[in-house]
């Protein structure tokens, strides 16, 4: 099946993760409207991708006026969108007796309310084009280390948002999610932030794939579930995460 449209929606896509997804998009012929709310971020990525089809949005996506007007933007710019990759986040990593009220709403705000507020803003163009949401959850999902609750609660949302949504817009648009495992993006930062930090081997080695994964692993991912060839894929949560969370540990 062909596409019908090429542009893309990406949030938090001018730092890690997020913008190898863009450049990987541009890459394939897509057009991508990022999404993200560090400007200085995305002013740092505009001189590289001026020639290309990208343009850049300042959004909150926890802010539903933000999302609106971005979104309107976008597609003027860009006519209706095709596809949206539900990535940006607010990590926040505290034991629980010190999380405040305000850090786990925001967290629960970014992660899982963006995620509805863009694809609930989107669906109209989403069914003219018979697109794709990709939304990034988190193998934290399914598994957690301490500390962790108001990001392991959002992945957990986006888990089983992924899923209602799926069958709800169906059968014009698809639904996925891909739940990404260790992924180094130290370096893939804004300036004054990016830094690689060393993994040992040690890091490497604890997972079945014999490394830590990076962001084009995940990126490969978006490429396969964007594309209309794939459209018998939809409701399905894709972990690539080296083989980590099938690893048994005994200590
Ligand atoms: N890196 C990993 O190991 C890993 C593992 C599992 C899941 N994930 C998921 O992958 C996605 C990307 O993670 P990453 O590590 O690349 O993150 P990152 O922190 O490198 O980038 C996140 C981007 O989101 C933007 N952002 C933050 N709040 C926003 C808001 N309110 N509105 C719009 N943009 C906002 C930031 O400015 C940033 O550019 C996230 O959903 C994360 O939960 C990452």
């Amino acid at each position: 099946m062909k596409r019908t449209c090429k542009h893309v929606i990406v949030t938090g896509g001018a730092q890690g993760i997020g913008r190898i997804v863009t450049e990987e998009l541009l890459n394939h012929d897509y057009n991508v409207s990022v999404f993200d709310i560090d400007n200085e971020a995305m002013e740092e990525l505009r001189p590289h991708f001026h020639r290309r089809s990208c343009d850049f949005f300042i959004t909150d996506v926890s802010n539903e006026v933000s999302v609106r007007s971005s979104i309107r933007a976008a597609l003027k710019k860009f006519g209706p969108a095709y596809g949206l990759v539900n990535n940006a986040v607010y990590e926040i990593f505290k034991p629980m007796e010190e999380l405040t009220p305000d850090e786990w709403n925001r967290a629960i705000a970014t992660n899982l309310t963006g995620t509805f507020f863009c694809s609930r803003y989107l669906i109209p163009s989403l069914r003219e084009t018979k697109g794709s949401i990709v939304n990034m959850c988190s193998t934290r999902a399914f598994q957690s280390e301490a500390n962790t609750e108001s990001y392991s609660a959002s992945k957990g949302g986006i888990f089983s948002l992924t899923h209602a949504m799926a069958v709800s817009l169906a059968p014009d648009v698809r639904v996925n999610s891909i739940s990404p495992g260790w992924i180094d993006v130290s370096a893939i930062k804004k300036k004054k932030i990016a830094r690689q930090v060393p993994l040992s081997e040690e890091d490497h080695l604890q997972h079945p794939a014999g490394r830590v994964g990076n962001a084009w692993d995940i990126a490969r991912m978006v490429l396969f579930l964007m594309d209309a060839e794939n459209s018998f894929v939809t409701a399905q949560n894709f972990v690539v995460d080296g083989g980590m969370t099938k690893k048994m540990i005994y200590v």
